[in-house]
């Protein structure tokens, strides 16, 4: 497989260490290592024990079943974990996708999630978000772009770069439309837990309809 070079990481590589102020950045501010153990009494002694060997693929069973309590609906057979959301993307594409299908990816967005499904052979529709309504999807023209071929719909909320943010009624229709039109959902959720105001906080698409998969990645959320 042959994928263009990543735009945003060939910036990171040329300035993200040698810039002498970061004025950009798609993480938020990151804590030690000290600063995490402290969250729970016995994690340090914990992380010292443990063991360096395999685990299982899919993750360790400990870390998955932890997973299962940020969603209502996931089973702990159901999660499967990688080293980053990008490794994620880069199976979830491959396995989902063959060449000849159809694919409807919200954009602008993180590069990956329309080259990697573009890679694997899919032919490749942008669903843009309006500048001019605070950079909005429109489910009406999702539908209109849908053709026989459309396998898989990706969406990410909270979105960067735009911070577009639905309500959950935009979460539901597009959950019964995947169910209508036979398609499955990719729902990149790396920002979920972020919103300003926890009351914006929307459903994971993973719990909404099993024709969706929800990713997320580590976020420390202090109590
Ligand atoms: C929307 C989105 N998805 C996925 C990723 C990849 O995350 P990771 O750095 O964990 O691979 C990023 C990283 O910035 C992102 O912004």
């Amino acid at each position: 497989m042959k994928l263009p070079p990543f735009r945003l990481e060939r910036y990171f590589a040329k300035y993200e260490f040698t810039a002498p102020y970061m004025m950009c950045a798609s993480d938020c501010e990151s804590i030690s290592t000290a600063e995490l153990l402290a969250f729970e009494p016995d994690a340090e002694a914990r992380l010292l024990g443990l063991g360096l060997g395999y685990t299982e693929a899919n993750g360790g069973r400990e870390l998955r079943e932890a997973i299962t309590g940020l969603y209502e609906t996931v089973t702990v057979d159901e999660v499967l974990a990688h080293t980053g959301a990008g490794e994620a993307i880069f199976t979830y594409m491959n396995a989902a996708l063959q060449p000849g299908d159809h694919a409807v990816v919200h954009a602008p967005g993180y590069q990956s999630l329309a080259e990697v499904a573009r890679a694997a052979g899919a032919e490749v529709t942008a669903w843009r978000g309006d500048p001019a309504n605070g950079w909005a999807l429109d489910l009406d023209e999702l539908e209109g772009s849908l053709t026989s071929s459309t396998r898989l719909v990706v969406i990410n909320v909270p979105h960067n770069p735009t911070g577009f943010l639905p309500d959950r009624a935009f979460m539901e229709r597009l959950a019964a439309m995947a169910e209508a039109h036979d398609f499955r959902i990719f729902s990149d959720e790396v920002y979920r837990g972020l919103e300003h105001d926890p009351a914006d906080r929307l459903p994971a698409m993973v719990d909404l309809t099993p024709r969706a998969t929800s990713l997320g990645v580590f976020v420390v959320t202090p109590t």
